[in-house]
């Protein structure tokens, strides 16, 4: 088999019907070290079984994200310019999480369980006087964008004004978020900003602006948190700073987003589901958010490159290569997973790897993220009787993030 035989995975244009889940499960099958020529780029091999990217994920020695986690080519200096925290390896990356961690982990997001119920009932509150709706625009985008405007301690207009920011640096291959569609138009003035977007420079002065009010009003907000040393002393440099409200703006908001989405589909797909949910405990809301998380699989990948030879399944990947981990993939695995095409909220144990498993750059808003997607669908199953879909929906252009773009619903409220 060769490339022209699967659904071009360098191309965003063969996402656009979704995930083309045959090609993976055909390269799982024949070719799970597969190489791909790009048309703009040096070529990279596509990692597709859930083992191997388990295992090439966690040995960030060989395989360092320092050269670039998307995709595309950049070069050293793009690069260093727009490092964040993805593009780290230890032990630099290890001291800036560490800073940044802190405001992360499951037992602060706990404290936020609250906050988060009460704007999801005031858009469902808000959706209920309404028979037809779009979910994303009415309910998944702005929940995860006012939570993060909450977080951050900025007015709820300019959380809403950084998450266009940030959807435009992120959906960056879909037209419909952005003028600047990296593979359509010449972007080369931007090359030296995160995702090749001039949105990242409003962020950046956002950033900048924030920075210095809060220094001389500190209040007790995450930014705060970010801003002040911690017990060793350690404090966030100015870019660093800079690049973790880029991080925040992008990472944290279109990926819970489109999970609610595809959790909201199957509701649709599946009238059964309202009900089962509406009976779970706990215990069972925990193992039923895992399974929609692994079945959106919204980061599909990834990219690695490789600091030294390195051989797999009779291919060697040269030092200096590209490597993508298509979680996406893994995700699909019948090896791990039993029956991986069905959805099924009782899935236990769930070894999903959406959050970028077994790695050193596991999400670090997986507890937030969880907590959305959770608290979200409990309060929307409370209160809807029946949900239908009124009109096609849409997926986004992109071979790195994967969402319904649009989806519009009618629901019959309980
Ligand atoms: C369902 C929602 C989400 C998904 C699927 C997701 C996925 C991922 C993945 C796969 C990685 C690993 C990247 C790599 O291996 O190179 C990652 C890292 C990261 N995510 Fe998320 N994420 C989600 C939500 C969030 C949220 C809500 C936030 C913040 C508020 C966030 C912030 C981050 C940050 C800061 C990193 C970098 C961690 C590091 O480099 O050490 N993510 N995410």
């Amino acid at each position: 088999m060769s490339q022209a035989d699967y659904a071009d995975l360098t191309s965003h244009d063969a996402f656009l019907n979704g995930v083309p889940h045959d090609t993976f499960e055909a390269l799982r099958r024949d070719d799970p070290i597969s190489w791909w020529d790009e048309e703009d780029g040096r070529g990279f091999w596509s990692i597709t079984r859930y083992q191997d990217i388990f295992n090439l994920n966690k040995d960030y020695k060989t395989f360092s994200s320092a050269h670039g986690v998307r995709m595309e080519d950049m070069t050293e200096e793009e690069t260093e310019a727009r490092r964040s925290l993805l593009e780290m390896d230890p032990p630099e990356h290890t001291r800036l999480r560490a800073l940044i961690g802190r405001s992360f982990g499951p037992k602060v997001v706990a404290t936020y369980e609250d906050a988060i119920r009460g704007i999801a009932v005031e858009l469902l509150d808000h959706a209920a006087s309404h028979d037809e709706f779009d979910f994303v625009q009415t309910i998944a985008r702005p929940l995860p964008m006012r939570m993060a405007g909450r977080l951050l301690g900025v007015p709820d207009e300019d959380g809403q004004m950084l998450v266009e920011l940030g959807d435009m640096m992120i959906a960056n291959t879909d037209p419909d978020f952005t003028d600047h569609v990296v593979d359509q138009v010449d972007t080369e003035e931007y090359r030296m900003l995160p995702f090749r977007s001039p949105a990242a420079l409003k962020v950046f002065e956002y950033a900048e602006e924030t920075a210095r009010i809060r220094r001389e009003h500190p209040t007790d907000d995450l930014i705060n948190l970010l801003l002040s040393p911690d017990r060793d002393g350690e404090v966030l440099t100015d870019m660093e700073f800079k690049n973790f409200m880029v991080l925040m703006v992008s990472a944290g908001n279109d990926t819970t987003r489109y999970t609610m989405t595809y959790a909201m589909k199957e509701l649709i797909d599946r009238p059964d589901l309202l009900d089962e949910l509406r009976h779970l405990d706990d215990a069972g809301w925990k193992m039923a958010v895992e399974e929609f998380l692994r079945w959106a699989s919204v980061t599909m990948h990834f990219r690695r490159t490789a600091m030294r030879d390195y051989d797999i399944h009779g291919k060697t990947i040269k030092q200096g290569d590209k490597i993508v981990l298509w979680f996406v993939s893994g995700n699909r695995d019948a090896d791990k997973f039993e029956s991986p095409f069905d959805l099924n909220v009782h899935r236990d144990p769930n070894p999903h790897m959406t959050f970028g498993k077994g790695g050193p750059h596991a999400c670090l808003g997986m507890w937030l993220a969880r907590m959305e997607v959770k608290v979200l669908l409990q309060e929307f199953v409370k209160r809807a009787a029946t949900v239908e879909q009124t009109e096609p929906h849409a997926y986004l252009r992109s071979n790195f993030i994967s969402g319904i773009k649009r989806l519009p619903v009618s629901v019959e409220w309980r």
